[in-house]
């Protein structure tokens, strides 16, 4: 008799423990996250392109802002990287594809011609634009692209990877 009456006020006590202690518990990757932004200086947030990795041509340089310098582009909850190229009139960038992101290109100065390529419905697919001073494009992952500045005077784009590690194979 006495048994009956306290199951359920036993298993109520219970759930509203159980629900308690799930409250109180943040989830792991929200917990990571916090961890490895609270480490980070304000100045760690900052991304100056002459801290990055250079890479120098007669024909384009590149400063490549990933985590290996910047590591507040690797929290748990950001994963990107920044890649500022300055190319001469007139030059093509190497054609290359990015076998693990997806880059979105932001025009900073001059005009480009860009492209990517891709297997449609039975056919092959070029996507070929001009992208002025000010605008965007979006090379998705994996495709072979091509980017050429087009206009009198230099060009300079920065582009933004959905990942830390996108890798980048020339073709
Ligand atoms: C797309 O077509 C243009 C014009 O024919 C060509 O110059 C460019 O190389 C092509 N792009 C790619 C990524 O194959």
């Amino acid at each position: 008799m006495y048994r009956f009456n306290l199951l359920p006020i036993f298993a109520l006590c219970c759930m509203l423990s159980l629900s308690f202690a799930a409250n109180s518990i943040p989830s792991f990757g929200l917990q990571t996250a916090t961890a490895i932004r609270s480490k980070l200086r304000d100045q760690d947030f900052r991304i100056q392109f002459t801290r990055a990795t250079q890479v120098k041509t007669p024909t384009f340089q590149v400063s490549i802002a990933d985590l290996t310098r910047f590591p507040a582009l690797a929290g748990t909850d950001v994963q990107s990287m920044i890649v500022k190229v300055n190319l001469k009139a007139g030059e093509p960038f190497i054609r290359h594809f990015h076998p693990r992101g997806t880059e979105t290109l932001n025009a900073l100065q001059g005009t480009f011609r860009v492209s990517f390529r891709f297997e449609g419905l039975g056919e092959v697919r070029n996507v070929t634009n001009v992208i002025r001073t000010g605008e965007s494009t979006v090379f998705p992952q994996g495709l072979i692209h091509e980017t050429t500045c087009i206009s009198k005077g230099d060009c300079v784009f920065l582009s933004v990877f959905n990942t830390a590690d996108a890798g980048t194979v020339p073709v």
